[in-house]
């Protein structure tokens, strides 16, 4: 079964109410209909607090909220006591660094691996934690094409290597890194291997324990969802035999004074992980966008998208006055594609575009050390697809960049 990009924007009421070209996917991506009626419906009904009563609707809602963690839990290959509802992937990545660091895996001379193409979700919580351990974060260059050296690996290894920490796609070049491969080398090697699957999860099948990963971390907004839930994956006797840095309500099992001293018996994962109250509601909108996307398949989505990822290369690396971010082969990336204008600032072309309808992200993608170390201080424009894209989205974003780049740069009305 193949996509009709046209029958999903059926359910995407702000597609239907506006005349907007959506290539801002990578940042956030548009709500289906039927996500935010599940959760107005949920709220509208049956919502209250959970784990926190025997009254009906918090058992309901205890249940809905459970059900949830299996659903994400399916659609990633792993059992929901893998399963922890954080925020965003930024905050799942911070936990997994604190956690390791919680209990004594990154401490002083311990060395982390991260790569030069991370987004600094990726890189800030590493640098932070080495800081205050004493530990090094050692940073993997990346080639001309903004690809990680992953053939230099060994040089970057020690018997010191706690954990090695990269991107599955790359938020700005689309590089779809070789997980298969560094799953094996963070095993041999014994160290942790974290996959921040923000640019991943939502656009191809992905089983966390196929690539070996130790970690995972994704956002709930870049897949139909909405806003405010996000996912930390980690391996079951791993979150089990680890402490949760972040001990509240909802994490524990019972508090106890013994000979005047606070005994703690921790929940079962992932109720240890998730402290304070939950993202209840967000987490019926993940689970339906996650059944959403489910129907359709993932190996459809990726398809889908792989050839429009083709035809969006080909067709603005086909403009003489446009430079492209990353690699020219499109079998290397997937689903974004960032470049420059000749003569126009990113910020300029973006807003340019933006008078014609057309919704890019510009600037440095949280990827600074990237962006400088490929010759773009000043950003790019990135334009990132979704189901939702159809080829004529591509043809409006062609024909705009020639018309502004034919009014701005050369002067032509
Ligand atoms: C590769 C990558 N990692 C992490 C993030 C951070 O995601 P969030 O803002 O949902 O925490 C993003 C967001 O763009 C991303 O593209």
């Amino acid at each position: 079964m193949g996509i009709d990009c046209s029958r999903i924007r059926d359910d995407i009421p702000e597609l239907q109410n506006s005349n907007v070209v959506f290539l801002d996917n990578a940042a956030s991506t548009l709500k289906p209909r039927q996500v935010i009626e599940a959760m107005s419906e949920f709220a509208y009904t049956t919502y209250a607090n959970v784990h926190r009563g025997v009254y009906k609707l918090s058992m309901e809602a205890s249940k809905i909220y459970e059900d949830a963690h299996e659903t994400v839990a399916k659609f990633i290959g792993g059992d929901m006591r893998e399963v922890v509802f954080v925020k965003n992937t930024s905050e799942a990545i911070q936990l997994i660094a604190l956690t390791l660091y919680w209990n004594g895996y990154i401490g002083e001379g311990d060395e982390i691996i991260i790569t030069e193409a991370e987004h600094h979700s990726n890189m800030l919580p590493w640098v932070r934690i080495a800081r205050k351990a004493k530990a090094k974060v050692r940073l993997l260059p990346v080639d001309r094409r903004g690809i990680p050296r992953w053939e230099d690996i060994n040089e970057y290894l020690s018997e010191r290597t706690r954990v090695i920490a990269t991107n599955h796609i790359s938020n700005v070049t689309g590089y779809i890194s070789p997980l298969q491969e560094i799953g094996k080398i963070a095993e041999e090697h014994d160290s942790f291997f974290v996959v921040d699957a923000a640019q991943s999860v939502p656009h191809l099948p992905v089983d966390f324990k196929k690539l070996k990963a130790s970690f995972a971390a994704f956002s709930g907004h870049k897949m139909l969802g909405p806003t405010g839930i996000g996912v930390m994956w980690g391996r079951h006797d791993l979150l089990e035999d680890m402490e949760p840095p972040l001990g509240a309500g909802g994490t524990v099992k019972r508090v106890k004074l013994v000979d005047g001293l606070v005994s703690i018996d921790w929940e079962d994962s992932p109720w240890k992980y998730e402290s304070g109250t939950p993202p209840i509601i967000e987490a019926v909108g993940l689970a339906k966008a996650v059944e959403y996307l489910s129907r359709i398949g993932m190996e459809n989505v990726y398809e889908y998208e792989r050839s429009l990822t083709r035809d969006l290369l080909e067709a603005v690396s086909a403009l003489d006055f446009i430079r492209i971010v990353g690699p020219n082969s499109s079998d290397l990336r997937h689903g974004i594609v960032s470049f420059n204008v000749e003569g126009l600032p990113p910020d300029v072309a973006g807003l340019s575009l933006s008078r014609q309808g057309i919704a890019v992200r510009t600037g440095l993608h949280c990827a600074h050390i990237l962006h400088d170390k490929l010759g773009f201080p000043d950003g790019s424009v990135r334009a990132s697809l979704y189901i939702y894209n159809c080829r004529e989205d591509i043809t409006r974003l062609v024909e705009a960049l020639e018309s502004i780049y034919a009014k701005h740069v050369r002067g032509l009305r």
